[in-house]
């Protein structure tokens, strides 16, 4: 059982970095950015933080997802995709999907361009918007995250 040891050693550390820098991304860089205390250019110095992290939350949403899935085959928990009490195994694969989604196509092939244009033209809604969206994921992930630890000890609300 090492091999499953070490992909749940990998799973949550990937999960700790990503999910760590969209906190902070959601609680500290956009706060400070929208506010222009990184610069009156907003969209430049939000870029600089952008294009260094959204590396890191790839590299960290592959290895969550070869992890997950390679834990969920060796215990054979297909099964539990079959279950309401095991809500947060669907919340997990929902949270993958849309990181995954934004992270790999929506953000380089549709909202890179669209984001520019509009923050270039009216900053105020574009970045209140990116903010918006922020929440929403982390509060996702959050949930699945309290979910996935408590759940996986046996723990379940229904
Ligand atoms: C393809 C997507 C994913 C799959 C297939 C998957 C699968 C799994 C499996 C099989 C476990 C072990 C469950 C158990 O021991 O009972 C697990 C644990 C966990 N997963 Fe995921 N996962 C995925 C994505 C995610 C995401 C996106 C997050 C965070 C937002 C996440 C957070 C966690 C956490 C916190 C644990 C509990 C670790 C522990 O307390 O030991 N997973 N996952």
């Amino acid at each position: 059982m090492t091999d499953v040891v070490i992909a749940r050693v990998l799973h949550v550390l990937a999960v700790v970095i990503w999910i760590g820098g969209v906190s902070m991304a959601t609680t500290v860089v956009l706060p400070a950015v929208r506010r222009g205390e990184l610069g009156e250019k907003r969209l430049p110095a939000f870029q600089a933080i952008e294009r260094r992290f959204v590396w890191q939350a790839r590299a960290a949403v592959i290895v969550v997802g070869l992890t997950g899935f390679y834990m969920a085959w060796r215990l054979d928990l297909w099964e539990r995709f079959r279950m309401a009490e095991f809500w947060w195994m669907h919340a997990m694969v929902c949270v993958w999907l849309l990181f995954a989604f934004v992270l790999f196509v929506a953000e380089p092939f549709i909202l890179h361009r669209h984001f520019g244009r509009l923050a270039s033209a009216r900053p105020e809604v574009a970045f209140a918007r990116l903010h918006r969206a922020h929440w929403v994921l982390l509060l996702l992930s959050a949930v699945t995250i309290a979910g996935a630890v408590a759940g996986s000890q046996g723990w379940s609300i229904f």
